[in-house]
């Protein structure tokens, strides 16, 4: 449940943060235990959740020396736009759970490091406030919902706040067991139904603004879209301009399909461990996807990635930009919008270090000989 190393005081200030794991102890004591339990949560045996952490632990960097690595350039290039850094942020709902600032706090924190942000359709803050926060377009993560109207409408608004792409997320289909989440619920003293409304779907959703304005009779769940098909997304590509990418493939096979149908890009995840506990690390799944995409489609990655070393083993292997998810929850859960900024900074130097280290000054320059797979 709580990653940062044993012992030692809970940081002050987001500058004492000597790693990104310094803030989670204190998202702890800020954050009430049911919402903490939401964000930590893997399913079942959380083998997925611990996974994403440990396979890059199989994977070792092999340096290359006497390159003059005195001047590095982090940029990388998704879909013609040039980011400031390869980590993005990635679409987590709710964000006030952890801070009133929620989405915007991240916004801002985002824009000061020039990452690409990509919002959840279950954020707390509108598509159109966050934007304007960001101070740049920003992507939009579409929960399809079971109802097409509902998709539609969603789709809509992301193409109407500028979003120039549209993320589907395509990996949650049915219900979970969050066990970590069910046992913080239970030590909650706080009345959760004064504040969770859950006698519709509409009335959970009122603070979650993409949805307002939205007719969301019939609907019983967002998340869950038990029967999207490729059916699905072609129908979507008929009424937007918006680039799609689709998040939560994680085999050769779907990446494939992914390509024959038109798809613009794929984010390989497992949804922080959240979308069915499948035992495997993206990291271990990002290969076969690189390979049978072939080039023909950017491929980003998310999931346990907390150093700048992990960053740089991604992005040798083939990968076009790196994902983060509770690390800056644990920075807005602490400190708002400046633990979001300091983590973002934190994953920012090490993985500029983490090239020089590796002799590389951008990049492009970064290729799978630099990566071997310990035995
Ligand atoms: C998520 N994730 C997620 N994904 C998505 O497509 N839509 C969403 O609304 C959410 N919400 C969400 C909430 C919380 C609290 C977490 C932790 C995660 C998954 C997220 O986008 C991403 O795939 C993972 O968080 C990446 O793994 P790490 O960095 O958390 O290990």
């Amino acid at each position: 449940m709580i990653w940062s190393p044993a012992g030692g005081e809970p940081i002050k200030a987001p500058n004492e943060a000597i790693n990104v794991f310094d803030f989670e102890p204190v998202a702890f004591q800020n954050v009430p235990p049911a919402h903490f339990g939401y964000m930590a949560s893997g399913l079942d045996d959380e083998v997925t959740l611990r996974a994403n952490r440990e396979g890059f632990l199989k994977l070792q960097l092999r340096p290359r020396r006497l390159r003059d690595v005195s001047k590095v350039d982090t940029s990388t290039e998704i879909l013609g736009t040039s980011y400031d850094s390869p980590i993005f942020i990635c679409p987590t709902g709710g964000n006030q759970f952890f801070h009133p600032d929620g989405e915007v706090a991240v916004a801002k924190a985002a824009r000061a490091g020039n990452h690409l942000q990509i919002l959840s359709t279950s954020a707390n803050y509108s598509v159109e406030d966050v934007t304007k926060a960001r101070g740049a377009p920003i992507w939009f993560q579409l929960y399809a919902s079971p109802r097409w109207e509902v998709a539609q409408a969603l789709i809509k608004k992301a193409e109407g706040a500028g979003c120039p792409v549209l993320m589907v997320t395509v990996d949650r289909v049915a219900g979970r067991n969050q066990e970590t989440l069910f046992r913080l619920t239970r030590r909650d003293t706080r009345d959760c139904a004064s504040c969770h409304d859950r006698s519709s779907f509409a009335s959970r959703v009122v603070r979650r603004h993409n949805y307002d304005g939205i007719d969301l009779s019939g609907v019983t769940g967002s998340g869950e879209a038990a029967n999207l098909t490729w059916d699905t997304i072609r129908r979507m590509r008929d009424v937007t301009r918006m680039k799609i990418m689709l998040k939560g493939i994680v085999t050769a096979e779907d990446a494939e399909l992914a390509v024959q149908n038109g798809i613009d890009g794929i984010l390989v995840s497992n949804h922080g461990g959240r979308g069915e506990d499948n035992g495997r690390a993206t990291i271990d799944a990002l290969p076969e996807i690189i390979a049978a995409v072939n080039g023909r489609l950017p491929v980003l990655v998310d999931g346990g990635f907390r150093r700048g070393t992990d960053v740089i083993k991604a992005l040798a292997m083939g990968a076009k930009a790196v994902g983060v998810g509770r690390p800056y929850l644990w920075g807005l859960g602490a400190f708002g919008e400046e633990g979001v900024a300091r983590v973002l900074e934190l994953l920012r130097t090490e993985t500029r270090v983490a090239m020089q280290q590796c002799g590389v000054r951008t990049i492009s320059e970064l290729n799978p000989n630099f990566v071997r797979r310990a035995t």
